[in-house]
């Protein structure tokens, strides 16, 4: 399993953290606690979430991987539609929208290892690189 496998799964767990999370922020008495760790799993989510687009994009710059730009378009795509649902969080537990914004997320995510983090890891295979090494 290389890097883009590994911080894909740990992404999804604590997607799917945050999303039970949420699904207890309004249904139970401790809802301001199960809302106080909602942001800060969403936070942490965001770090690794950048950190994840950061280790990629250096491995395609040294790499001269020829869809660099696409790529990092999405990233940045991801990461702007990112902040946007946190600072939407941070003035108010909307659970709708949130339960949205998270799926919407996982599908992102999905997807996008689906297509341009498998071609990237291709890519490296193919140019005698590992991943496994970030
Ligand atoms: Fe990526």
């Amino acid at each position: 399993m290389d890097f883009i496998d590994h911080n894909h799964r740990a992404l999804a767990a604590e997607l799917n953290r945050a999303a039970f999370d949420l699904g207890r922020c309004a249904a139970c008495a401790d809802g301001v606690h199960a809302e106080a760790r909602l942001l800060e799993a969403l936070e942490a989510i965001g770090v690794r979430l950048r950190r994840q687009c950061h280790c990629e994009e250096q491995l395609m710059r040294a790499m001269d991987y020829p869809a660099l730009e696409e790529h990092r378009a999405q990233h940045d795509q991801l990461l702007g539609e990112y902040a946007d649902m946190l600072r939407q969080m941070q003035r108010g537990c909307r659970k709708g929208l949130a339960m949205q914004a998270l799926a919407a997320l996982k599908r992102w995510l999905s997807r996008h290892a689906l297509r341009e983090d498998k071609a990237l890891a291709a890519f490296i295979h193919q140019n005698g690189g590992s991943a496994a090494v970030i």
